[in-house]
Protein backbone atom coordinates (compact mmCIF):
# COMPACT_ATOMS: atom_id res chain seq x y z
CA UNK A 1 0.00 0.00 0.00
CA UNK A 2 1.36 3.31 -0.71
CA UNK A 3 0.07 6.45 0.51
CA UNK A 4 1.45 9.82 -1.27
CA UNK A 5 1.50 13.18 -0.56
CA UNK A 6 1.45 14.78 -4.17
CA UNK A 7 2.41 19.15 -4.94
CA UNK A 8 1.75 20.92 -7.73
CA UNK A 9 3.09 24.62 -8.21
CA UNK A 10 3.74 24.49 -12.02
CA UNK A 11 1.57 27.49 -12.75
CA UNK A 12 -0.63 29.36 -10.70
CA UNK A 13 -1.93 26.88 -8.48
CA UNK A 14 -0.54 26.18 -5.01
CA UNK A 15 -1.65 22.88 -4.42
CA UNK A 16 -1.01 19.74 -2.41
CA UNK A 17 -3.14 16.05 -1.38
CA UNK A 18 -2.56 12.91 -0.35
CA UNK A 19 -3.38 9.52 -2.37
CA UNK A 20 -3.64 6.45 -1.20
CA UNK A 21 -2.72 3.73 -3.70
CA UNK A 22 -2.67 5.62 -6.44
CA UNK A 23 -6.37 5.97 -6.33
CA UNK A 24 -8.26 7.09 -3.64
CA UNK A 25 -8.08 10.98 -2.77
CA UNK A 26 -7.37 11.31 0.63
CA UNK A 27 -7.40 14.94 0.38
CA UNK A 28 -7.06 17.53 -2.47
CA UNK A 29 -6.44 21.16 -1.65
CA UNK A 30 -5.75 23.96 -3.71
CA UNK A 31 -5.43 27.65 -3.61
CA UNK A 32 -6.02 29.28 -6.78
CA UNK A 33 -4.22 32.68 -7.64
CA UNK A 34 -7.03 34.12 -9.98
CA UNK A 35 -7.42 37.15 -7.69
CA UNK A 36 -3.46 38.31 -8.03
CA UNK A 37 -3.58 37.38 -11.72
CA UNK A 38 -7.04 39.05 -12.66
CA UNK A 39 -6.45 42.71 -13.29
CA UNK A 40 -3.47 41.49 -15.35
CA UNK A 41 -5.88 39.20 -17.41
CA UNK A 42 -3.23 36.22 -17.36
CA UNK A 43 -0.58 34.37 -15.36
CA UNK A 44 2.34 37.25 -13.69
CA UNK A 45 5.09 34.51 -13.57
CA UNK A 46 6.96 36.39 -10.90
CA UNK A 47 3.77 36.93 -8.92
CA UNK A 48 2.54 33.27 -9.19
CA UNK A 49 6.15 32.08 -7.46
CA UNK A 50 5.78 34.71 -5.09
CA UNK A 51 2.23 33.35 -4.04
CA UNK A 52 3.44 29.61 -3.83
CA UNK A 53 6.00 30.55 -1.60
CA UNK A 54 3.36 32.08 0.95
CA UNK A 55 0.69 29.14 0.61
CA UNK A 56 2.61 26.16 0.23
CA UNK A 57 3.49 25.41 3.81
CA UNK A 58 -0.27 25.94 4.51
CA UNK A 59 -1.48 24.03 1.66
CA UNK A 60 0.32 20.67 2.64
CA UNK A 61 -0.75 21.37 6.43
CA UNK A 62 -4.29 21.50 5.46
CA UNK A 63 -3.77 18.43 2.99
CA UNK A 64 -2.32 16.43 6.15
CA UNK A 65 -4.56 17.36 8.48
CA UNK A 66 -7.89 16.53 5.88
CA UNK A 67 -6.29 13.40 5.69
CA UNK A 68 -5.73 12.59 9.25
CA UNK A 69 -1.71 12.80 9.21
CA UNK A 70 0.35 15.02 12.09
CA UNK A 71 3.79 16.11 11.81
CA UNK A 72 6.06 16.82 14.70
CA UNK A 73 9.11 17.93 13.34
CA UNK A 74 8.73 16.82 10.47
CA UNK A 75 7.79 13.24 11.74
CA UNK A 76 4.44 11.28 11.59
CA UNK A 77 3.31 11.31 15.48
CA UNK A 78 1.78 8.25 17.55
CA UNK A 79 -0.35 5.78 15.22
CA UNK A 80 -1.36 8.89 12.28
CA UNK A 81 -0.59 6.99 8.88
CA UNK A 82 2.67 7.47 7.64
CA UNK A 83 3.46 9.39 4.03
CA UNK A 84 5.42 6.91 1.90
CA UNK A 85 6.96 9.22 -0.35
CA UNK A 86 6.52 12.63 -1.80
CA UNK A 87 5.67 13.73 -5.54
CA UNK A 88 6.31 16.85 -6.87
CA UNK A 89 5.19 18.41 -10.45
CA UNK A 90 8.62 18.76 -11.72
CA UNK A 91 8.07 19.36 -15.68
CA UNK A 92 6.98 21.58 -17.32
CA UNK A 93 6.05 25.15 -16.24
CA UNK A 94 6.75 28.38 -14.67
CA UNK A 95 10.51 27.78 -13.35
CA UNK A 96 10.11 30.26 -10.59
CA UNK A 97 6.69 28.35 -9.80
CA UNK A 98 8.29 24.61 -10.27
CA UNK A 99 11.14 25.51 -8.01
CA UNK A 100 9.12 26.00 -5.20
CA UNK A 101 7.10 22.93 -5.13
CA UNK A 102 10.54 20.86 -6.26
CA UNK A 103 12.17 22.90 -2.90
CA UNK A 104 9.51 22.11 -0.59
CA UNK A 105 9.25 18.23 -1.69
CA UNK A 106 13.04 17.97 -1.15
CA UNK A 107 12.73 18.85 2.03
CA UNK A 108 9.95 16.85 3.07
CA UNK A 109 11.61 13.75 1.30
CA UNK A 110 14.62 14.31 2.86
CA UNK A 111 13.24 15.35 6.66
CA UNK A 112 11.12 12.11 6.49
CA UNK A 113 13.60 9.82 4.82
CA UNK A 114 11.04 8.71 2.05
CA UNK A 115 11.98 8.62 -1.86
CA UNK A 116 10.89 11.47 -4.00
CA UNK A 117 9.26 11.30 -7.18
CA UNK A 118 9.17 13.54 -9.90
CA UNK A 119 5.91 13.56 -12.52
CA UNK A 120 5.18 15.26 -15.51
CA UNK A 121 2.51 17.37 -15.63
CA UNK A 122 0.98 16.74 -18.72
CA UNK A 123 1.00 12.88 -18.14
CA UNK A 124 -0.48 13.15 -14.97
CA UNK A 125 -3.36 14.70 -16.59
CA UNK A 126 -3.46 11.53 -18.33
CA UNK A 127 -3.98 10.12 -15.39
CA UNK A 128 -6.74 12.24 -13.41
CA UNK A 129 -9.60 10.58 -14.65
CA UNK A 130 -8.27 7.65 -12.61
CA UNK A 131 -8.60 9.18 -9.30
CA UNK A 132 -11.89 9.03 -6.92
CA UNK A 133 -12.22 10.26 -3.74
CA UNK A 134 -12.16 7.73 -1.14
CA UNK A 135 -15.04 9.12 0.12
CA UNK A 136 -17.41 8.18 -2.30
CA UNK A 137 -15.83 4.80 -2.72
CA UNK A 138 -17.10 5.06 0.95
CA UNK A 139 -21.10 5.95 -0.16
CA UNK A 140 -21.19 3.43 -2.83
CA UNK A 141 -20.01 0.67 -1.02
CA UNK A 142 -23.00 1.43 1.20
CA UNK A 143 -21.09 2.35 4.32
CA UNK A 144 -22.92 5.94 4.73
CA UNK A 145 -21.03 9.01 5.12
CA UNK A 146 -18.37 7.70 7.65
CA UNK A 147 -16.04 11.04 6.59
CA UNK A 148 -12.96 9.04 6.06
CA UNK A 149 -11.32 11.96 4.68
CA UNK A 150 -11.19 13.72 8.14
CA UNK A 151 -11.13 10.93 10.65
CA UNK A 152 -9.72 7.49 8.96
CA UNK A 153 -9.30 4.65 11.09
CA UNK A 154 -5.82 3.01 10.36
CA UNK A 155 -5.12 -0.39 9.91
CA UNK A 156 -2.14 -2.70 10.94
CA UNK A 157 0.50 -0.90 9.03
CA UNK A 158 -1.02 2.51 9.64
CA UNK A 159 -2.95 3.59 6.87
CA UNK A 160 -6.20 5.07 6.65
CA UNK A 161 -8.57 1.96 5.91
CA UNK A 162 -11.20 2.81 3.27
CA UNK A 163 -13.84 0.25 1.79
CA UNK A 164 -13.26 -0.13 -1.64
CA UNK A 165 -16.00 -0.51 -4.23
CA UNK A 166 -14.96 -2.10 -7.41
CA UNK A 167 -18.70 -0.99 -9.32
CA UNK A 168 -17.91 0.64 -12.44
CA UNK A 169 -16.00 3.09 -11.06
CA UNK A 170 -13.52 4.98 -13.48
CA UNK A 171 -10.54 3.41 -12.78
CA UNK A 172 -12.41 -0.39 -14.19
CA UNK A 173 -13.66 1.70 -17.47
CA UNK A 174 -9.74 3.54 -18.02
CA UNK A 175 -8.58 0.61 -19.91
CA UNK A 176 -4.62 0.53 -21.78
CA UNK A 177 -3.88 1.81 -24.19
CA UNK A 178 -6.09 4.34 -24.49
CA UNK A 179 -6.24 7.18 -26.69
CA UNK A 180 -5.73 10.33 -24.60
CA UNK A 181 -6.34 14.05 -25.01
CA UNK A 182 -4.74 16.64 -23.18
CA UNK A 183 -6.16 20.01 -23.23
CA UNK A 184 -4.90 22.87 -20.99
CA UNK A 185 -3.59 26.26 -21.00
CA UNK A 186 -0.36 25.41 -22.44
CA UNK A 187 -1.24 22.25 -24.45
CA UNK A 188 -3.76 20.61 -26.80
CA UNK A 189 -2.26 16.87 -27.66
CA UNK A 190 -3.25 13.61 -28.45
CA UNK A 191 -1.30 10.66 -27.26
CA UNK A 192 -1.59 6.70 -27.10
CA UNK A 193 -1.47 5.88 -23.79
CA UNK A 194 0.04 2.53 -23.06
CA UNK A 195 0.05 2.67 -19.32
CA UNK A 196 -0.27 5.34 -16.57
CA UNK A 197 3.15 6.10 -16.75
CA UNK A 198 3.48 5.76 -20.84
CA UNK A 199 2.25 7.43 -23.52
CA UNK A 200 3.46 8.53 -27.24
CA UNK A 201 2.78 11.59 -28.67
CA UNK A 202 0.71 11.57 -32.12
CA UNK A 203 -1.18 15.22 -32.51
CA UNK A 204 0.07 18.71 -31.08
CA UNK A 205 -1.47 21.96 -31.60
CA UNK A 206 0.95 23.98 -33.83
CA UNK A 207 0.07 27.52 -32.70
CA UNK A 208 -2.44 28.45 -29.45
CA UNK A 209 -3.38 25.86 -27.27
CA UNK A 210 -7.21 25.31 -27.19
CA UNK A 211 -6.97 27.13 -23.14
CA UNK A 212 -5.06 29.66 -24.74
CA UNK A 213 -7.52 30.27 -27.39
CA UNK A 214 -10.49 30.86 -24.72
CA UNK A 215 -8.30 32.54 -22.37
CA UNK A 216 -7.44 35.07 -25.60
CA UNK A 217 -11.44 34.79 -26.35
CA UNK A 218 -12.54 35.60 -22.96
CA UNK A 219 -10.21 38.72 -23.58
CA UNK A 220 -11.32 39.96 -26.92
CA UNK A 221 -15.14 39.44 -25.55
CA UNK A 222 -14.25 41.30 -22.20
CA UNK A 223 -16.08 37.84 -20.51
CA UNK A 224 -13.85 38.11 -17.29
CA UNK A 225 -11.35 35.58 -15.76
CA UNK A 226 -10.25 33.17 -15.72
CA UNK A 227 -11.50 33.10 -19.72
CA UNK A 228 -12.11 29.47 -19.87
CA UNK A 229 -14.90 28.85 -17.37
CA UNK A 230 -16.29 32.74 -17.86
CA UNK A 231 -16.46 31.85 -21.71
CA UNK A 232 -17.81 28.91 -20.83
CA UNK A 233 -20.62 30.30 -18.89
CA UNK A 234 -21.37 32.72 -21.72
CA UNK A 235 -21.80 30.82 -24.15
CA UNK A 236 -24.20 28.60 -22.78
CA UNK A 237 -26.64 31.82 -22.94
CA UNK A 238 -25.97 32.01 -26.75
CA UNK A 239 -26.94 30.76 -30.26
CA UNK A 240 -24.11 29.16 -31.37
CA UNK A 241 -25.62 29.00 -34.99
CA UNK A 242 -25.96 32.68 -35.25
CA UNK A 243 -22.35 33.12 -36.14
CA UNK A 244 -19.95 30.66 -38.19
CA UNK A 245 -16.16 30.55 -36.92
CA UNK A 246 -13.70 28.39 -38.85
CA UNK A 247 -12.60 25.27 -37.64
CA UNK A 248 -8.54 24.60 -38.69
CA UNK A 249 -6.55 22.17 -39.95
CA UNK A 250 -9.75 19.84 -40.71
CA UNK A 251 -9.10 19.26 -44.16
CA UNK A 252 -5.43 17.59 -44.21
CA UNK A 253 -4.62 14.20 -42.61
CA UNK A 254 -2.86 15.37 -39.85
CA UNK A 255 -3.66 14.64 -35.95
CA UNK A 256 -2.09 18.33 -35.13
CA UNK A 257 -4.21 21.26 -33.89
CA UNK A 258 -4.53 24.93 -34.90
CA UNK A 259 -6.53 27.85 -33.17
CA UNK A 260 -5.08 30.80 -33.81
CA UNK A 261 -7.01 31.49 -36.72
CA UNK A 262 -10.28 30.80 -34.94
CA UNK A 263 -9.02 33.10 -32.13
CA UNK A 264 -8.02 35.64 -35.04
CA UNK A 265 -11.73 35.19 -36.58
CA UNK A 266 -13.50 36.61 -33.46
CA UNK A 267 -11.40 39.24 -33.33
CA UNK A 268 -12.23 40.27 -36.38
CA UNK A 269 -16.16 39.54 -35.89
CA UNK A 270 -15.62 41.78 -32.88
CA UNK A 271 -14.12 44.48 -34.18
CA UNK A 272 -13.74 44.31 -37.49
CA UNK A 273 -10.83 44.03 -39.80
CA UNK A 274 -7.94 46.42 -39.03
CA UNK A 275 -6.14 49.28 -40.66
CA UNK A 276 -2.66 48.72 -40.60
CA UNK A 277 -0.94 46.06 -39.29
CA UNK A 278 0.50 44.11 -35.36
CA UNK A 279 0.39 46.84 -32.79
CA UNK A 280 -0.41 50.22 -35.00
CA UNK A 281 -3.08 47.96 -36.22
CA UNK A 282 -6.61 50.60 -35.44
CA UNK A 283 -9.65 48.72 -35.25
CA UNK A 284 -13.06 50.20 -36.52
CA UNK A 285 -15.21 48.90 -33.28
CA UNK A 286 -14.86 47.40 -30.21
CA UNK A 287 -15.97 44.77 -27.59
CA UNK A 288 -18.08 47.62 -25.73
CA UNK A 289 -20.07 48.39 -29.03
CA UNK A 290 -21.24 44.41 -28.48
CA UNK A 291 -25.10 44.22 -27.40
CA UNK A 292 -25.30 41.54 -24.65
CA UNK A 293 -26.55 38.82 -26.92
CA UNK A 294 -24.22 39.43 -29.60
CA UNK A 295 -21.52 39.15 -27.04
CA UNK A 296 -23.07 35.82 -26.10
CA UNK A 297 -23.62 34.38 -29.88
CA UNK A 298 -20.42 34.82 -30.32
CA UNK A 299 -19.22 32.91 -27.45
CA UNK A 300 -21.07 30.29 -28.17
CA UNK A 301 -20.19 29.99 -31.87
CA UNK A 302 -16.17 30.12 -30.82
CA UNK A 303 -17.40 27.53 -28.56
CA UNK A 304 -18.73 25.63 -30.72
CA UNK A 305 -15.94 25.73 -33.36
CA UNK A 306 -13.48 24.95 -30.65
CA UNK A 307 -14.81 21.83 -29.44
CA UNK A 308 -16.29 20.12 -32.51
CA UNK A 309 -12.56 20.87 -33.52
CA UNK A 310 -11.45 18.99 -30.36
CA UNK A 311 -14.05 15.80 -31.19
CA UNK A 312 -13.58 15.96 -35.04
CA UNK A 313 -9.98 15.19 -34.49
CA UNK A 314 -10.69 12.55 -31.95
CA UNK A 315 -12.71 10.38 -33.95
CA UNK A 316 -10.32 11.35 -37.14
CA UNK A 317 -7.20 9.89 -34.67
CA UNK A 318 -9.40 6.49 -33.54
CA UNK A 319 -9.55 5.67 -37.55
CA UNK A 320 -5.77 6.72 -37.95
CA UNK A 321 -4.99 4.11 -35.38
CA UNK A 322 -7.23 1.54 -36.30
CA UNK A 323 -5.97 1.63 -40.03
CA UNK A 324 -2.95 1.38 -38.76
CA UNK A 325 -3.81 -2.04 -36.58
CA UNK A 326 -3.67 -0.35 -33.01
CA UNK A 327 -6.90 -0.51 -31.49
CA UNK A 328 -7.21 1.74 -28.50
CA UNK A 329 -10.05 0.25 -25.37
CA UNK A 330 -10.79 4.02 -24.17
CA UNK A 331 -10.34 7.46 -24.59
CA UNK A 332 -9.23 9.67 -21.72
CA UNK A 333 -9.63 13.13 -21.46
CA UNK A 334 -7.67 15.65 -19.02
CA UNK A 335 -6.34 18.99 -18.28
CA UNK A 336 -8.33 22.27 -17.28
CA UNK A 337 -10.62 22.52 -20.79
CA UNK A 338 -11.80 19.16 -20.17
CA UNK A 339 -14.12 20.78 -17.58
CA UNK A 340 -15.56 22.56 -20.29
CA UNK A 341 -19.84 21.89 -20.57
CA UNK A 342 -19.91 21.31 -24.11
CA UNK A 343 -16.87 19.13 -24.45
CA UNK A 344 -18.03 16.95 -21.98
CA UNK A 345 -21.81 16.51 -23.72
CA UNK A 346 -20.24 16.46 -27.04
CA UNK A 347 -17.62 13.33 -25.94
CA UNK A 348 -21.05 11.47 -24.05
CA UNK A 349 -21.95 11.50 -27.92
CA UNK A 350 -18.88 10.60 -29.33
CA UNK A 351 -19.11 7.67 -26.70
CA UNK A 352 -22.11 6.26 -27.92
CA UNK A 353 -21.72 6.88 -31.65
CA UNK A 354 -18.12 4.55 -31.53
CA UNK A 355 -19.17 2.55 -28.76
CA UNK A 356 -15.72 3.44 -26.36
CA UNK A 357 -15.64 4.42 -22.64
CA UNK A 358 -14.72 8.18 -22.67
CA UNK A 359 -12.93 8.91 -19.00
CA UNK A 360 -12.77 12.47 -18.22
CA UNK A 361 -12.05 13.81 -14.63
CA UNK A 362 -14.15 14.62 -11.94
CA UNK A 363 -14.29 18.19 -12.07
CA UNK A 364 -12.01 19.02 -9.07
CA UNK A 365 -9.41 16.81 -11.30
CA UNK A 366 -9.37 18.41 -14.66
CA UNK A 367 -7.95 21.83 -13.70
CA UNK A 368 -3.98 21.74 -11.98
CA UNK A 369 -4.20 19.84 -8.86
CA UNK A 370 -2.05 17.34 -6.93
CA UNK A 371 -4.05 14.55 -6.61
CA UNK A 372 -3.25 13.70 -10.20
CA UNK A 373 0.37 13.78 -9.38
CA UNK A 374 0.65 11.50 -6.04
CA UNK A 375 -1.68 9.15 -8.12
CA UNK A 376 0.96 9.11 -11.08
CA UNK A 377 3.56 8.62 -8.47
CA UNK A 378 2.12 5.61 -7.48
CA UNK A 379 2.81 3.99 -10.77
CA UNK A 380 6.50 5.23 -10.92
CA UNK A 381 7.33 3.54 -7.66
CA UNK A 382 5.38 0.35 -8.63
CA UNK A 383 7.83 0.32 -11.77
CA UNK A 384 10.88 0.92 -9.43
CA UNK A 385 11.46 4.34 -10.30
CA UNK A 386 12.16 7.42 -7.69
CA UNK A 387 14.29 10.44 -8.19
CA UNK A 388 16.57 11.77 -5.82
CA UNK A 389 17.66 15.19 -3.85
CA UNK A 390 19.02 16.49 -7.13
CA UNK A 391 15.33 16.16 -8.54
CA UNK A 392 15.57 19.45 -11.15
CA UNK A 393 12.12 21.57 -12.31
CA UNK A 394 12.28 21.50 -15.76
CA UNK A 395 10.72 24.25 -17.64
CA UNK A 396 9.82 23.04 -20.74
CA UNK A 397 8.18 19.29 -21.90
O1 LIG B 1 -4.79 22.27 -16.81
P1 LIG B 1 -4.93 23.68 -16.42
O2 LIG B 1 -5.55 23.99 -15.07
O3 LIG B 1 -3.55 24.41 -16.45
C1 LIG B 1 -2.59 24.14 -17.40
O4 LIG B 1 -1.91 23.08 -17.28
O5 LIG B 1 -2.51 24.94 -18.36
O6 LIG B 1 -5.77 24.39 -17.58
C2 LIG B 1 -6.06 25.74 -17.53
C3 LIG B 1 -6.79 26.11 -18.80
C4 LIG B 1 -6.99 27.61 -18.93
O7 LIG B 1 -6.61 28.01 -20.22
C5 LIG B 1 -8.49 27.77 -18.70
O8 LIG B 1 -9.02 28.89 -19.35
C6 LIG B 1 -9.03 26.48 -19.26
O9 LIG B 1 -8.09 25.50 -18.82
N1 LIG B 1 -10.35 26.16 -18.74
C7 LIG B 1 -11.46 26.07 -19.53
C8 LIG B 1 -12.55 25.79 -18.67
N2 LIG B 1 -12.07 25.71 -17.39
C9 LIG B 1 -10.73 25.94 -17.47
N3 LIG B 1 -11.61 26.21 -20.85
C10 LIG B 1 -12.84 26.05 -21.36
N4 LIG B 1 -13.94 25.80 -20.61
C11 LIG B 1 -13.83 25.66 -19.26
N5 LIG B 1 -14.92 25.39 -18.54
ZN1 LIG C 1 -2.34 21.63 -16.14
Amino acid sequence: MSLILGLETSCDETAAAVVQDGRWVLSNVVSTQNDLHEKYRGVVPEIASRAHLERILPVIDEALAQAGIVFSSGTAIDDSPRITAISVGNRPGLIGSLLVGVSAAKALAWSLGVPIVGVDHIQAHLYAAALEFAEDADHRSGRGSTVPLMTPTTSELGFPTVTHSTSNSTQDLLKYPALGLVVSGGHTSLFVVSSPTRARLIGRTIDDAVGEAYDKAAVILDAGYPGGPKLDALARKGNPKAESLPRSLLSSATLDFSFSGLKTSLLYKVRGHPIGRGEKAIFPRSNKDLSPERRADLAAAFQQAAIETLIIKLERALDVLSQNGESVWSIVLGGGVSANSLLREMVKDLEHRRGIPVLIPAMPFCLDNAAMIAGLAHHHLAEGHHDDLELPAIASS
